[in-house]
């Protein structure tokens, strides 16, 4: 199921971070998780008390676009859809929230991620260069959520 995080889940937020990014790629601390914990949408993918995904959206108040920040699943469980279902949940969500367009960075080596954004329906708007602390460029991609 897919539920918003708690601070219980933090342990299993941790492991899915460490493996999947790191300081090149803005991991996420501890503290980072608790803040969003409390203040961003932080959707997890659970079964049976394990954590094996999450998606971090962001929304502004004052803007029709959502951002979403972050997305990761446990690297033993990629390739089952898992992400797919977190990503539909975000679309959702940032809808029932009015917004009308949801974007994302993305680094431009990272071929996987590319084409599930790809298969849902984001295309690429531009380059930003030397976004990550390494200085690899990212692709900013978005997409209507609304026709
Ligand atoms: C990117 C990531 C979140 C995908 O998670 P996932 O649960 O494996 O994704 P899904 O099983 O829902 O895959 C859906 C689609 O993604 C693409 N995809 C995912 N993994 C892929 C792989 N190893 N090879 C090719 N395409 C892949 C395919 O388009 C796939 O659709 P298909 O099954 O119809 O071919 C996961 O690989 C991950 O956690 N990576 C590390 C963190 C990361 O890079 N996050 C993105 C930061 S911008």
């Amino acid at each position: 199921m897919i539920r918003f995080a708690n601070s219980k889940d933090l342990k299993d937020l941790l492991e899915i971070e460490n493996e999947s990014f790191d300081d090149n790629s803005f991991a996420m601390s501890r503290q980072n998780f608790l803040y969003h914990i409390k203040k961003n949408p932080l959707f997890v993918y659970e079964k049976n008390g394990k954590i094996y995904g999450y998606v971090l959206l962001l929304l502004r108040s004052n803007s029709k676009k959502a951002r979403i920040y972050s997305i990761a699943v446990d690297k033993s469980f990629r390739g089952l859809g898992i992400a797919s279902k977190l990503l539909e949940k975000s679309f959702s969500h940032a809808l029932n929230n009015d917004k009308k367009l949801i974007k994302l960075e993305v680094r431009i080596d990272n071929t996987n991620a590319i084409k599930i954004y790809e298969k849902y329906g984001f295309s690429h708007t531009k380059i930003l260069k030397a976004y990550y602390p390494d200085k690899s460029d990212a692709f900013v991609m978005q997409k209507a959520l609304l026709f």
